[in-house]
């Protein structure tokens, strides 16, 4: 069976252009395992060759010092003794960016809105030195038993839990937060690696809901954070409408503005003003499109958003 659906291959032309067998060779490949040392317990020089012990190759990631690529005839890292005991978090690679680039700080009060099961509210958690306070909100309270078993087994105790629809935050807790994480739920292309399920298109109804529950989540972020706060908005798609287009609404729509990030060591291409008939707004460049064969990781999209005061 083709990796793409032909609307899908069609799409990933559209976007990719030159690049595009590249893409879609890495898309075929297995996604490299990553683990995130656990700093509120270990530091990597310790975590790391209790990994090798176990068996497994660890190559740490060049761009982000607490992280490494791990390899193993039995690729079973989930049931160590070192993962049991809060070491580490089994983290896909992107999937570190937003935190690394939000910078959450100790004493800052820190909002992650769909946050279960916990890859960035635990790093939050680490990067902040267990102070200060994160509220972990998830919709799910199924996905929400899986962050709270995270945070029991990394010795974490500056997060609380919430769970509600994170569309009422905006309403709820206005101009509060210094800091808001939105990695929304979204169309998944970007997981293709791990499961090629992620190549299947979404109906365009589906489609249409997933972007309007995106919108509302980001205008309910944006209302939760302080004047002058930051939100990062995060999906695991590569899907324009569910990345610059709801990053677009919210430039157009509230006193906003992107801010361009720096990722040393780490490759991205720019956000994309036109997708088909749409125009987008010009700050959507400042975004971030991980493509997969860029750093060998799975596909991600990412926009460091300013409120304005
Ligand atoms: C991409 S996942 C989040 C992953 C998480 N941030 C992490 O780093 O582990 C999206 C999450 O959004 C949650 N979700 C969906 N609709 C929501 C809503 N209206 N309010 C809050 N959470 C929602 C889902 O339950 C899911 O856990």
């Amino acid at each position: 069976m083709p990796l793409f659906s032909s609307e899908q291959e069609r799409r990933y032309r559209l976007l990719l252009g030159d690049e595009f067998e590249e893409f879609q060779k890495a898309c075929e490949r297995p996604l490299p395992t990553v683990m995130r040392c656990n700093t509120l317990k270990a530091n990597p020089k310790e975590v790391f060759p209790m990994i090798e012990e176990d068996g497994f190759e660890v190559t740490p990631l060049e761009w982000y010092p607490y992280a490494a690529r791990v390899s193993g005839p039995l690729n079973n890292l989930g049931n160590t003794i070192p993962h049991f005991g809060g070491l580490f978090y089994l983290q896909e690679e992107a999937s570190l960016l937003p935190v690394m680039i939000l910078k959450p700080e100790p004493k800052e009060l820190i909002l992650d809105i769909a946050s279960a099961p916990g890859s960035k509210a635990t790093q939050a958690a680490q990067h902040m030195d267990n102070k200060g306070v994160i509220v972990a909100n998830d919709v799910s309270g199924e996905r929400l038993k899986a962050l709270s078993y995270h945070i029991e087994r990394m010795g974490i105790l500056n997060i609380t839990i919430t769970q509600m629809d994170g569309r009422r935050f905006g309403r709820l807790t206005p101009n509060t937060f210094h800091k808001v994480i939105a990695d929304c739920p979204c169309s998944g292309e970007g997981t293709i690696r791990k499961d090629s399920r992620a190549s299947q298109d979404p109906s365009p109804k589906a489609r249409k809901r997933l972007t309007e529950t995106q919108k509302a989540l980001l205008v309910s972020a944006y209302k939760a954070a302080i004047p002058g706060g930051l939100i990062l908005y995060s999906t695991c798609t590569l899907a324009p409408e569910e990345n610059e287009g709801v990053v677009s609404y919210l430039l157009e729509n509230y006193k906003c503005s992107t801010i361009p990030v720096e990722l040393p060591g780490f490759s991205a291409r720019q956000g994309i003003e036109r997708w088909e008939e749409q125009r987008f707004h010009p700050m959507v460049k400042n975004a971030l499109r991980i493509y997969p064969h860029l750093n060998d990781t799975g596909g991600f999209f990412l926009s460091l958003i300013r409120k304005e005061g």
